[in-house]
């Protein structure tokens, strides 16, 4: 392959995560996150934050938004997320495995995002039946959004509110959030708790890790034990998890997880610049972050695919190309993604 724009998780494990892991790679140390790096995740974390932030460190991101939904999602509740959710197309029922019989209800929105307005409509829909009816529990945003768009700290406000006003919990799935936090140019916590996000899948096996990802919880500490449970039921809780608290602690040591995103970031927006000016390509969305979906025609899109491209074809429409660009994504495989789509 020319050049992989098929997924972040595609993507090496980061020159400095690998160093991490060597230097956690020697000697004994306690197992089941009772090594000297997991105990120092809650007080990293909680300065990155700027608040008591709890920290389950987990590997892979499915898991963590599974967790975060059981934990408070009675199994006759309701979790409330965009159509084009993760949880929704790409988890094969585990939040509703996890949750035991929680059921996700998708809402619609444009560009990726979900609007107030269609969610409070959703929320009071569902619960006209009374107890027959399964009852709104949670609210679930993605950011940065599977369409490449990131939510404002407004539209935040605006969304967490209305779970929040109707005594919902809130989560927010972060598998980007590094690069959301760039595009918006915003704090950890401006992004996060500060709008409303109680539990957040924090990503960072697509952006430089390798099976690290962690679940943090703001506020709420009974849920921690919950969440605990959840893991080693369902056989999450790693023997040897002091490689992923090794991982976590240096990507987010000196703002390491932000370059990365911020390197991505700039390699998606020289392509869009590039798509932009395409006299046939058409951006599908905003690019605010990692990922260009691109529509185009099919016979094109296959003809990219032959000139060594890889991209992936969105599931059911030919016509439309996802590009995801990564921490290691170099000029010059982007170079060549723009000489590809004008020759
Ligand atoms: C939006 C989003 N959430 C969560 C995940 C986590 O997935 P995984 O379980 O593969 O780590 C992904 C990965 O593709 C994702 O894109």
């Amino acid at each position: 392959m020319k050049a992989n724009f098929r997924s972040d998780n595609e993507t090496p494990v980061a020159p400095e995560i690998w160093a991490a892991l060597e230097q956690a790679n020697q000697g004994t140390a306690f197992a089941y996150a009772e090594d000297p790096w997991s105990a120092q995740l809650d007080q990293a974390f909680s300065e990155l934050f700027e608040t008591g932030t709890r920290v389950l460190p987990l590997a892979t991101g499915t898991v963590a938004n599974s967790i975060a939904l059981a934990c408070v999602t009675p199994p006759w509740g309701s979790v409330f997320c965009h159509r084009g959710a993760h949880i929704v197309s790409d988890e094969s029922g585990a939040p509703e495995f996890f949750g035991n019989g929680l059921r996700l209800v998708p809402v619609d929105g444009p560009t990726g995002k979900l609007e107030p307005t269609a969610l409070g409509r959703a929320i009071g829909q569902s619960q006209g039946h009374g107890i027959h009816s399964y009852a709104p529990a949670t609210l679930s945003l993605t950011q940065s959004t599977e369409s490449g768009t990131v939510y404002t700290l407004e539209e935040l406000d605006a969304l967490y509110a209305v779970a929040l006003d109707r005594g919902m919990a809130t989560h927010l799935d972060g598998a980007r959030f590094a690069n959301a936090l760039v595009s918006l140019g915003a704090s950890p916590a401006d992004a996060s708790w500060r709008r409303g996000a109680q539990m957040l899948s924090f990503g960072a096996s697509k952006n430089g890790c390798m099976a690290a990802e962690a679940l943090l919880f703001f506020g709420h500490p009974e849920r921690l034990e919950t969440a605990e449970r959840h893991r080693k039921r369902s056989g999450h809780l790693l023997s040897k998890m002091r490689y992923v608290s090794a991982q976590l602690l240096a990507y987010i040591e000196d703002g390491l997880w932000l370059r990365l995103a911020a390197h991505a970031n700039r390699q998606a927006a020289a392509f869009a610049e590039a798509v932009e000016t395409h006299p046939e390509a058409r951006l599908e969305s905003p690019v605010q972050a990692n990922e260009v979906f691109v529509r185009w025609t099919a016979p094109a899109l296959e003809a990219l695919a032959e000139k060594g491209i890889g991209f992936h074809f969105w599931p059911g429409q030919e016509n439309l190309a996802r590009f995801v660009f990564g921490h290691s994504t170099t000029d010059d495989d982007t170079r060549a993604l723009i000489d590809a789509i004008r020759h």
